[in-house]
């Protein structure tokens, strides 16, 4: 890791040169298993969006089973690489920035994985906001997060964990939790702190 000449995860220059140097361990090479089972159950196919997509196995994932998806990363390269990792099912990959991204529809999920944790505390409040601005009342945030209720918030990162209360606390203006449990298949990075859950947007 010393040997890195970039250190904000805020730029996409980190990632670029971490997916330049196949630097990327938070990559899973699949399709984790809650999302697989929380597809299976879904009454219908979901529009949904994928922030910080990496190598986009779940855009893949969700267009095969018949979902409108649409996956973005702002790091070129990390583009680049979901494109070169899911083939044909890259053309549901966009370069953009999350916090500008406009959709071209409207969203019933938006998918969250190694993306909030990616970045760093000060930019919390702005993730959430920005999810409740991209999702209508009714609508459904799921995914994965890294939680540390011992040692609380990491300031070193990525990945930063966060006390699970105090994400409740940015949440629980705009979302309600629906769903929450402990992952069993996480990789070794989140190992032990990685929980699955389902938030609804709230009316307000
Ligand atoms: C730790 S990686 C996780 C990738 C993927 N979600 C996964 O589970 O493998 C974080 C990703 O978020 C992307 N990212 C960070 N900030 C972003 C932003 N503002 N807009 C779009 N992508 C962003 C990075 O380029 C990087 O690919």
């Amino acid at each position: 890791m010393a040997d890195f000449t970039t250190r904000d995860p805020r730029h996409p220059d980190f990632w670029d040169e971490r997916f330049n140097r196949n630097f990327t361990p938070w990559d899973k090479g699949a399709v984790p298993h809650d999302l697989q089972r929380f597809v299976e159950a879904a009454a219908r196919p979901l529009a949904c969006l994928i922030p910080g997509c990496g190598n986009g196995y779940e855009a893949a994932y969700l267009a095969q089973a018949g979902w409108p998806v649409v996956a973005i990363d702002f790091s070129p390269a990390a583009v680049q690489s979901a494109k070169a990792a899911i083939g044909e099912w890259g053309k549901y990959v966009l370069e953009a920035d999350f916090f500008t991204y406009q959709p071209g529809q409207m969203l019933d999920l938006i998918y969250e994985r190694a993306f909030f944790c990616a970045l760093p505390p000060e930019i919390r409040p702005a993730i959430v906001m920005r999810w409740a601005a991209l999702l209508p009342a009714g609508a459904t945030l799921a995914g994965y997060f890294f939680f540390d209720d011992t040692d609380g918030a990491s300031k070193k990162g990525p990945p930063f964990t966060i006390h699970s209360a105090e994400f409740a606390k940015l949440m629980f203006p705009f979302f309600e939790l629906l769903e929450e449990h402990a992952v069993s298949d996480s990789l070794p990075v989140f190992a032990g702190k990685e929980y699955w859950q389902v938030w609804q947007r709230k009316a307000v």
